[in-house]
């Protein structure tokens, strides 16, 4: 066991899902067909590719996730066995709007979260709640294409509105947009349409399509901070960024500034939701580029006035760069990019492990947006192997996280750096986003269930589940 450091009082200690890789129910209680509905399985290396509608005869494994629609209750329960004091999800956006536009919200869609939260707070469980988690009305991207216009910003500052007044006084930490930053790259078909709801023709441009749905997300977020401080001053509404940190490969100047930049790109978008401004190199890299962003005075205002009250994020691997004389403008691509790091290992599916990664993201993000922050996930992919008696014996995964949490305590014991919780992923096992598997799991709790979503959905307790219990009862003192 590793000895780490007890962390300030009233820190959440949680665990994180996302209602469409957990909830499946994908047509209970009037549910509309969000994104991920229509998004086949793929697997390492193998694209998910999304269809405009149900296809016969194809695997859609969001359709199930692992059921928690219909086991909340029991996973909540084991939840609170391990002494989790927070718990991330997400709002399915089309069970409350089901095509994202009606007028009026689905009530057996609203009364499904209060019913949610209430068996959270029954254990003393502080909801936080990603409104945007890859899970946009499947409509919203046919009529309007996503993001691309500003009919969807209404329609999700609705849905932000209908949210908080509804949930006040159920849940008070928010956030607007997950990972809104990973869509800088250009990798067929889902992440821009993940992220903005965006699907491109062949004469767009993904670079100029990204910035300017991304800024009509910034518009969004900033609105619904508005809107969610008008209606409870007490709520607490956060940005949510995909945080990699990049390192040069070498001390060489040409890889350190390729770096920084590579750093500004991938990070712009929290300086626009933190510090309510763009950077002064975007202005000029989009008029290199010959890019028209379509940024009225008035967004500005909305982006000033509406900057996100904590950063939440994600942390599961760092990546390096290497400059290359076939790119001296050090324009960053990262689908481009696959420079390894020699100093750190790698997962199954091949992200780079670095615990003290972490520490250093800890530190930059402090120094450069003064906010509090929330790890809303970090975990590790692996395959888990059952025995014969049912147990689980996922040490890696363990090491994984105790290695992750030690950085954590210390950029807080030692570094100074505000940090009001941790939320590994998954608390659960649930479907992998990136590639539908199963078998690709993250949990404490072990499901039942393969990549064809046959199984009993039985929930067992992996070695992980009492690992995590006994740092939550030691306040992080015991790893
Ligand atoms: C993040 C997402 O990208 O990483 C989650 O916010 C996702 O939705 C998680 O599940 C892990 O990625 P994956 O692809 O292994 O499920």
């Amino acid at each position: 066991m590793t000895k780490g450091y007890k962390m300030p009082k009233d820190f959440l200690w949680g665990g994180a899902i996302a209602a469409h890789q957990a909830e499946g129910g994908w047509q209970e209680g009037g549910k509309g067909l969000s994104i991920a509905d229509t998004m086949r399985a793929g697997e390492n290396g193998v694209p998910r590719i999304e269809d405009d509608k149900v296809l016969d005869g194809q695997i859609y494994p969001n359709h199930w996730g692992v059921e928690f629609y219909s086991h909340y209750k029991e996973d909540i329960k084991l939840f609170a066995e391990m002494g989790m004091t927070a718990f991330r999800t997400s709002i399915a956006w089309t069970r409350i709007y089901p095509n994202g536009d009606e007028a009026v919200p689905n009530e057996a869609g609203l009364k499904f979260y209060d019913d949610l939260f209430a068996e959270l707070h029954k254990y003393n469980i502080e909801p936080i709640v990603t409104l945007s988690h890859f899970e946009m009305p499947l409509h919203l991207v046919k009529a309007y294409g996503g993001f691309g216009s500003r009919k969807v910003v209404d329609c999700f500052t609705k849905f932000a509105e209908t949210c908080f007044r509804r949930y006040h006084n159920q849940v008070k930490y928010w956030m607007t947009f997950n990972e809104i930053n990973n869509q800088t790259s250009w990798r067929d078909p889902h992440p821009l349409l993940q992220n903005s709801g965006l699907i491109l023709g062949k004469d767009d441009n993904w670079e100029e399509k990204m910035f300017q749905a991304a800024h009509l997300e910034f518009v969004a977020s900033a609105q619904a901070v508005q809107i969610g401080h008008a209606i409870d001053p007490g709520l607490q509404i956060g940005d949510m960024i995909a945080f990699n940190p990049i390192y040069p490969l070498t001390a060489r100047p040409e890889d350190v500034m390729y770096c920084q930049r590579a750093m500004n790109y991938r990070y712009y978008f929290g300086d626009v939701m933190a510090l309510g401004e763009y950077p002064a190199w975007l202005k000029k890299y989009w008029a290199k580029k010959g890019y028209d962003i379509g940024i009225t005075p008035a967004d500005e205002a909305i982006i000033k006035a509406g900057t996100a009250d904590f950063v939440g994020f994600s942390y599961y691997n760092s990546a390096v760069v290497k400059y290359s004389d076939d790119n001296p403008d050090m324009d960053f691509d990262e689908a481009k990019n696959d420079t390894k790091n020699p100093y750190v290992p790698r997962s199954d599916w091949g992200w780079q492990i670095d615990p003290v990664g972490l520490r250093y993201s800890l530190n930059w993000m402090a120094a450069r947006w003064h906010k509090p922050m929330m790890i809303v996930e970090n975990g590790f992919g692996a395959f888990d192997k059952v025995e014969a008696d049912g147990s689980v014996h996922d040490d890696y995964r363990i090491k994984y996280l105790a290695d992750h949490l030690l950085q954590a305590e210390k950029a807080v014991a030692e570094d100074g750096v505000d940090l009001l919780g941790y939320c590994p992923w998954s608390a659960i096992d649930i479907v992998s986003a990136s590639t539908g598997e199963m078998k690709k799991r993250y949990g404490f709790i072990y499901v039942d269930a393969d990549d064809q979503g046959h199984g009993s959905w039985k929930r067992s307790r992996k070695d992980s589940f009492n690992w995590y219990k006994q740092v939550i009862a030691s306040n992080g003192e015991d790893l």
